[in-house]
Parts: structure tokens; sequence; C-alpha cells
């Protein structure tokens, strides 16, 4: 799974919620004026059906991911996290109230747009996050624990052969593309002048990690 697929289910999760919120909205208006009223309860169902498929589909892939994470995980994923979970119970008790509870259903004029809100804030946070980023972004809001593992090490390589000349805060400090971290990386190798002084493969491992820093401070 590619970010950018990821990232594109998440869009049509929030399209659906808004369809699926706004159709339960215009039902609960005058239904005098609203003679196609049993294929707007079809739609509205539909659209719900699509909607908890892919909310379980990606929730499934994020768990996957997070279970290869060894560093502490970032504000802005926990939270991520912390609302997709919140869904859990709010959809089933939706789901719940309208398929046995039927003289409850008054109630779920609240559920519908609690859940829209955050169907929004959870992939805003990371789907919108990758939209926004994503020119020279490789990772989606949750990486995969393969990649996590080449970040750990990508740190330690830093950590350690970096900062023989100068402190680490040089380095994290600079945002560069992958194209200025290999020059940059470059220039260091020659600084230092021992051809054993860094593998091609850290020097892929270190950038893989610079990029990402560039994006997500807390790594
Ligand atoms: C042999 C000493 C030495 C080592 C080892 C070294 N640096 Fe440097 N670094 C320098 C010197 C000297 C400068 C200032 C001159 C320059 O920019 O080339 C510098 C400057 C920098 C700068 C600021 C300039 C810029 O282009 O943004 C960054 C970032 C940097 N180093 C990153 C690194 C990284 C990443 C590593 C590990 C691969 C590293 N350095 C290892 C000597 C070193």
């Amino acid at each position: 799974m590619t970010p950018m697929i990821n990232s594109s289910l998440a869009i049509v999760f929030v399209i659906c919620a808004v369809g699926a919120t706004f159709i339960m909205l215009e039902l609960r208006g005058d239904p005098k004026v609203r003679p196609n009223i049993n294929f707007l309860i079809k739609l509205h169902k539909i659209l719900g059906w699509i909607f908890i498929s892919i909310f379980f589909f990606l929730f499934i892939v994020m768990i996957k991911k997070i279970s290869g994470y060894n560093e502490e995980i970032s504000a802005r994923i926990s939270l991520h996290i912390g609302l997709a979970i919140a869904l859990i119970p709010l959809l089933a008790v939706k789901l719940i109230i309208a398929r046995r509870y039927p003289h409850l259903s008054q109630n779920l004029i609240t559920y519908g747009p609690t859940i829209l809100i955050l169907a929004v804030t959870l992939s805003g946070i990371t789907a919108g996050f990758y939209f926004i980023r994503s020119p020279e972004l490789k990772y989606a809001a949750v990486a995969d624990s393969a990649n996590t593992a080449n970040l750990i090490s990508g740190k330690t390589i830093m950590e350690t052969k970096c900062t023989y000349c100068h402190s680490q805060e040089r380095i994290v400090l600079a945002s560069k593309s992958k194209e200025e971290w290999e020059s940059t990386i470059k220039r260091m190798v020659n600084h230092r002048n021992d051809p054993g002084f860094m593998t091609k493969q850290e020097q892929k491992e270190l950038i893989e990690y610079l990029l990402r820093k560039n994006y997500n401070p807390d790594y």
C-alpha cells in the first residue's frame, strides 16, 4: 500500500461521510417536498457501508504499521490513532440504534455530524498532511515498519559519524531536499577524507532519516 493509495482512500472516506451526513439531514426536512425519499435512504446506506469498509481496511493497515514502531509515536500520529479508535464505538452505537431501536433514531441526528467531524479530523491530520507535503514526502503519515528500521539506523549513523567535527544541531536544524542532502553529505565525506568513513548504504539510510526529520521533527 503506497501512501498515495492510502491517502486517496481517506479522501473517499471523508466524501462518503459528508454525503451520508447531508443526505441524513435532507431526510429530516419536510418529507412532502422529497418524493425520492427511498432513493436517498438507499444512498445513505450505500455511502455508510463504503465508509465503514474503508475505515476498517485503513484501520488494519494502520495497526500493522504501528506494530513495527520501535520509537515513541509523534503527537500527530497519537491523535490520529485516538480518533480512529473513538470512531469504532460511535459507529457501533449508531448502527445498533438504527437497526434495532428505531424509536431512538431521533438521537442519531447528533451521531452523524459527530462521526463526520472525527472522520474529517483524523483524515486531515494524515492524508491532508500527505497531500500538502507530497512533492517530497516519501512516507505516509504512518510509516511502514521496514522504513522505520532504516530511520532508526539513519539516526544512529548521524549520532555516531556526523558529530565528529560539529554538533548534531547543525544537522537537525537544516531542512534540505534529497539532492541537497546528497551533495552536503558528499562534501562532509570529502571533509573527513577517510575512505572507510561511510558506506553508500549508510548514506542512503542517513538521507532517509534526514528527509523524514524535515517533515516530522519528532523523529
Ligand atoms: C570531517 C569533519 C566533518 C564531518 C565528519 C561532518 N561534517 Fe558537516 N561540516 C563540516 C564542516 C567543516 C562544515 C562547514 C563547511 C561546509 O559547509 O562544508 C560542515 C557543515 C555542515 C552543515 C551545514 C552546512 C550545510 O550545507 O547546510 C551540515 C548540515 C552538515 N555539516 C551535515 C553533516 C552531516 C549530515 C554529516 C554526517 C554525514 C557531517 N556533517 C559530518 C565538517 C564535517
